[in-house]
């Protein structure tokens, strides 16, 4: 397979190419055209020139475009879904939520489309009339990760177009054979060329080139932490609006009532799901003293019959990490968590084992970025293993006395995205719902699984005060305009010729 760049409407081949690999048996999946910094000028003129059509092009029409991507994701859903598992690992009932993500996102946002709503308010002079509207903001840079390659990028990509900008789009280079498949959709759905302009190169200098061109107004970005605030930092001497969406240390806190086998499973998913790669991911499990023997004995005997291998065999419930990177990583916390005197209950191993993949019959090497799911417990608060994001497959446990001590050790945390509390108890969970400071809370739920239609996003190391989904979305991607429309035809001064003084 190959999939190159997507410039000003047309597929453009590099000098160079680069290589994507199937995390799940490391076989070249795709070739690559490298974009070079001198794309990027290219895409931030075409884009700069679509605009200037594409604004006025009434947003009922950019609507039906978006909705006529929505449908072809449907018809396109499974085929998607399969290149999506084979890029970058994640197990085929993922995939195929991820690709439903984004028709959810496209049908949302078509519809907005027909409302885009601003205000009117009265004035203080007669025959004087005020309103607000959202204008687009022009070209706008999105940089997106490899964890959620269709889902995440549809966050920007839909209400950004809808509200009329135009796209510079660079996604991770982990994952270029679903993007520029995902771009192919919105060539066939009729968007104009220009509009929608896709970058596929390794490395950050391409990334670093459209953060520093003059051209883009709003960069959007989701990722590291550190890479975000570098993100800020150099936008901030073009007074960019810049919205982030970086790094979770989400916990589940277990009080002593709660149905310990609901725990279990939402804890499961949560966790182990994409591998544990997810910035909604469950990281933390904070449960109270009095139940904590009961959660670990079930947690710890589900973990161990966890099904790994390639996501594409339907029986598997955890696929691979991204790649060799990954895996060192998440096996270097592992060992500073013992080092940290926390317990190791199971997991703990790069698993290469055939005995404990599932490979699909096709290749039976022992290759591939596997992780066993990993649960400690006896992890400090403060402790490494605690505080910092691991993303993979590694669950901290953490006993509490609690309710109170339980939302401290959660309200301490660098990062606040995601929260979630497991009580019968109405009372304890109103009072969770307020004193949790996270961007996301759940209620009985794991922490992952996020709808479309509310604000997504999360406050202290994790944003920098935007969001995405939901109408949230479109404050990153319009700037309000205030018309004032005066038919008294003479002067009338505001705030002094309508008071008698
Ligand atoms: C992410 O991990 O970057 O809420 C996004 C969820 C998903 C999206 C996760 N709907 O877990």
């Amino acid at each position: 397979m190959e999939f190159h760049n997507y410039i000003n409407g047309k597929w453009v081949k590099g000098r160079n190419t680069f290589q994507t690999i199937n995390p799940a048996n490391e076989e070249v999946l795709a070739e690559i055209a490298q974009a070079e910094i001198s794309d990027v000028d290219a895409a931030v003129n075409a884009a700069t020139e679509a605009f200037k059509s594409w604004r006025l092009v009434p947003a009922p029409l950019r609507g039906e475009i978006l909705y006529k991507v929505a449908d072809l994701l449907k018809q396109k859903k499974e085929e998607l879904a399969q290149l999506l598992t084979r890029d970058m690992g994640k197990v085929i009932a993922e995939a195929r939520g991820d690709v439903q993500e984004a028709i959810d996102m496209a049908y949302y946002m078509g519809g907005e489309g027909r409302r885009l709503l601003g205000y009117t308010a009265p004035v203080e002079m007669p025959n004087k009339f005020g309103m607000a509207v959202r204008d687009p903001a022009g070209v706008v840079g999105l940089i997106t990760p490899w964890n959620f390659p269709i889902a995440v990028p549809s966050w920007k990509i839909f209400p950004a177009l809808v509200a009329g900008n135009t796209i510079i789009w660079k996604p991770s280079p982990e994952t270029p054979a679903i993007s520029a498949a995902f771009v192919k959709v919105f060539e066939e759905a009729g968007l104009p060329g220009g509009v929608f302009n896709l970058l596929l190169a390794p490395g950050a200098d391409v990334a670093k080139a459209l953060v520093n061109h003059p051209g883009v107004r709003v960069l959007s970005f989701t990722g590291s932490t550190t890479t975000g605030r570098a993100i800020a930092e150099s936008a901030a001497r073009f007074n960019k609006k810049v919205s982030l969406e970086m790094g979770g240390k989400n916990a589940i806190i277990v009080l002593e009532d709660a149905n310990v086998d609901l725990v279990t499973e939402a804890t499961l998913w949560a966790a182990f799901g994409t591998s544990g790669q997810r910035c909604t991911a469950a990281s933390r499990l904070i449960v109270q003293k009095g139940i904590a023997s009961k959660v670990k004995e079930s947690l710890t005997e589900r973990t161990k019959k966890l099904r790994l291998g390639n996501g594409l065999d339907p029986k598997v419930e955890v696929g691979p990490v991204i790649n060799k990177v990954a895996i060192d990583r998440i096996h270097h916390y592992v060992q500073i968590g013992q080092q940290e005197g926390a317990r190791l209950l199971t997991g703990g191993k790069i698993a290469s084992d055939s005995s404990d993949i599932i490979r699909l019959s096709a290749s039976k090497s022992a290759t591939g970025f596997f992780y066993t799911p990993t649960l400690f417990d006896s992890v400090q608060p403060g402790s490494t293993l605690e505080a910092e994001e691991i993303f993979g497959p590694v669950l901290s446990i953490i006993e509490v006395d609690s309710l109170e001590e339980a939302i401290e050790v959660n309200n301490r945390s660098q990062y606040g995205l995601s929260t979630s509390i497991f009580t019968q108890d109405v009372n304890q969970a109103f009072t969770a719902m307020r004193d949790i400071f996270s961007g996301l809370v759940y209620i009985n739920h794991g922490t992952t699984g996020a709808e479309i239609q509310f604000p997504f996003g999360g406050i202290r190391g994790t944003g920098n005060g935007h969001r995405e989904a939901g109408q949230a979305a479109l404050e990153v991607f319009t700037e309000w305009k205030s018309i004032y429309v005066d038919y008294s035809g003479k002067l009338q001064r505001a705030q002094i010729d309508n008071r008698e003084e």
